[in-house]
């Protein structure tokens, strides 16, 4: 199918409408992306037609809505191209997907064993090893990043050198400035050190093809909702072997095989990783949301956004007091800038006044702010449906912004 960016922009009915009187110009999809109509319609479907809890049940209602539930962690499987579905743990996003590895796999390193980060991550890739660390006695590497914005691998090398690594854990595309991380690569450098290997796909997996059995990682994570699916869900992929190996962290239903006061004994994986209720109707429309995506295809959204991704570096860079930061040779589309004289919350202010709407902020990710020397920055980031009206709408509505400022 051939990419039509007016076609898809039908599919998604949020992006119809006005703000303040003005066309919505929505650019914080890195945030959290819009959902296309089918996600919105299998969730109400399943609502309305067919909806009781899954697993357990024996009768006609349960038994339909676990298939359907299930479904979605065969599309996962088949998105990341899992060798087998019992790699999927389903979550509840890409957050409790990083904390489940520090907290399972986290408690199989001993101490004096290392983890390492890099300086370009979110929130939800650091706290996680702080804490076990501060449990553990793990230390915490942070691997550096050159002044244009790319993983510095002579220090990642360095970093592996000593063989006390347990493991590296890195974003495969950084949410503040659009680098993608050379996964194959750091697979490598890290399994010749004798380290496992995880990535944050949270922003990765919206862009690009991945395929875990290429790049041949230990695990990889993502969240659902910026995959234009809902929120509330997420995965993990993991290795079979280290799935089985690792020991359980939440406990509850769902998850045992039998419990008695003495002992419980844990299910097979994934579900061993899977307490409690799991997000059924979040799966449901998760599925949908990756059947959508798949059938646009990989090949044109990464075609359209790397050209939205040129065309913004080259209008934003055009505008002076902007300035862009990151400047990786392999970036997409998550743009962050600066404006001379004004805060970065000031900007996305007068941008939504003209129904544009960016992020402002520190992005989850302080450590990278100190390292870039800013406090905060305005953020644009691209989905499927962004076009290159909204990028002149973005550059030619900062020319003005900048006035105010001068
Ligand atoms: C790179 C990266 N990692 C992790 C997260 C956290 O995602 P969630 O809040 O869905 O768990 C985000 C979200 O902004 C992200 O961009």
């Amino acid at each position: 199918m051939s990419f039509d960016v007016a076609k898809i922009r039908q599919d998604f009915p949020i992006l119809s409408q006005t703000i303040r009187g003005k066309p919505l110009v929505f650019l914080d999809s890195g945030a959290s992306a819009q959902k296309p109509r089918v996600v919105i319609d299998a969730m109400r479907n399943a609502m309305e037609t067919q909806y009781a809890n899954v697993h357990r049940g024996l009768h006609w209602m349960s038994e339909r809505t676990t298939e359907a539930y299930e479904a979605c962690r065969d599309a996962i499987a088949g998105l990341v191209n899992a060798s087998d579905r019992a790699e999927i743990v389903i979550t509840g996003s890409v957050t409790n997907s990083l904390n489940l590895v520090a907290h399972s796999y986290g408690r199989v390193m001993k101490p004096g064993q290392a983890v390492i980060i890099s300086a370009m991550e979110h929130h939800s890739n650091i706290v996680p090893w702080q804490m076990l660390r501060d449990e553990r006695g793990i230390e915490l590497r942070v691997c550096p990043i050159t002044d244009a914005g790319e993983l510095d691998l002579n220090a990642l090398e360095t970093l592996l050198a000593d063989r006390k690594v347990g493991l590296v854990s890195i974003t495969h595309m950084s949410n503040v400035l659009g680098t993608y991380t050379p996964v194959e690569r750091i697979t490598q450098m890290a399994h010749a050190a004798g380290a496992r290997v995880m990535f944050d796909g949270a922003q990765a997996i919206v862009h690009r093809k991945v395929d875990v059995q290429a790049i041949g990682c230990d695990f990889y994570a993502f969240t659902g909702h910026k995959l234009y699916g809902p929120t509330g869900i997420g995965a993990l992929w993991a290795r079979r072997e280290l799935l089985e190996a690792m020991p359980a962290f939440l406990g509850g239903g769902d998850m045992i095989s039998s419990v008695t006061y003495e002992k419980s004994t844990w299910a097979q994986v994934p579900h061993k990783f899977e307490a409690g209720t799991p997000p059924i109707l979040e799966g449901i429309g998760l599925k949908a949301a990756i059947d959508y995506f798949l059938s646009i295809g990989h090949e044109g959204i990464a075609a359209h956004e790397q050209d939205l991704t040129n065309h913004a570096i080259a209008r934003l860079s055009a505008i002076e007091g902007i300035r862009i930061l990151g400047r990786a040779q392999d970036r997409g589309g998550v743009i962050s800038f600066t404006l001379d004289n004004a805060h970065a919350h000031d900007v996305a202010t007068l941008l939504d006044r003209q129904g544009i709407a960016v992020r402002a902020g520190h992005h989850c990710a302080e450590p990278l702010m100190h390292r870039l020397g800013v406090e905060s920055t305005a953020r644009a980031t691209f989905g499927m449906y962004t076009t290159r009206e909204e990028i002149d709408a973005l550059a030619d509505t900062l020319i003005r912004v900048r006035e105010f400022f001068v």
